[in-house]
């Protein structure tokens, strides 16, 4: 049986971003990894953190919101990319990390059937409103040879890329210098 770790390989970034960096959460895409994890993570920190989670397919909205929604933890419909940049855009949030790991809409990879477009427009609206923003899947093909991309990636004063095994995570931040604060000396900024 061939193993396939494709939808956890942005466990350990998105972990370390937690722990150390304060501040709400933003979900782009949920699902069994990430939803409870972040949730899980959330649970202990005082003052609450809040997240929202954004999610365009009912049947996982439904799944994670019956299981995870409270006071703290939100759950939105991402009808489409325009309701979604359009509630980033206006949020009156400033999140601490932001999550980007959805399938929104774009244009499809031939490799996975899966679609990318969309995480690099919702990095660039959460480049603005989240201090870290960790890009799952930041390997694939879709970001690859795209200068636009890769300018935008460059823009920022930090950046850190994880890859164990399967698809690579980019961690960005112009606030906090990423591989500083979370894996070389990770004594955290939440006190
Ligand atoms: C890459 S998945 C998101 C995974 C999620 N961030 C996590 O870490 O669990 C992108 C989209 O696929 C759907 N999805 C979530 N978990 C899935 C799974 N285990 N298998 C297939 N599709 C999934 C959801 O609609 C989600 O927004």
């Amino acid at each position: 049986m061939e193993m396939t770790y494709d939808f956890s390989t942005h466990i350990v970034p998105l972990t370390l971003a937690i722990s150390q960096v304060k501040g709400d959460v933003l979900e782009l895409g949920t699902g069994s990894v990430s939803t409870p994890l972040l949730h899980g993570l959330c649970m202990f920190t005082k003052p609450q953190r809040k997240i929202v989670t954004l999610e365009e397919n009912p049947s996982w909205l439904g799944m994670m919101q019956k299981d995870f929604e409270c006071p703290w933890h939100s759950f939105r419909h991402a009808l489409c990319m325009e309701s979604v940049l359009e509630f980033l855009e206006s949020a009156e949030w400033k999140f601490g990390v932001a999550l980007i790991d959805q399938c929104f809409d774009g244009s499809s990879s031939p490799e996975t059937g899966m679609t990318y477009g969309s995480r690099k427009r919702c990095a660039k609206v959460c480049a603005r409103i989240c201090d870290v923003i960790v890009i799952h899947d930041s390997d694939y093909w879709d970001f690859k040879d795209d200068e636009d991309w890769n300018s935008f990636v460059e823009s920022f004063k930090y950046q850190w890329k994880f890859k164990l095994t399967g698809p690579e995570t980019l961690v960005l931040s112009n606030v906090f210098d990423v591989k500083a604060v979370l894996v070389d000396s990770p004594q955290g900024v939440l006190s």
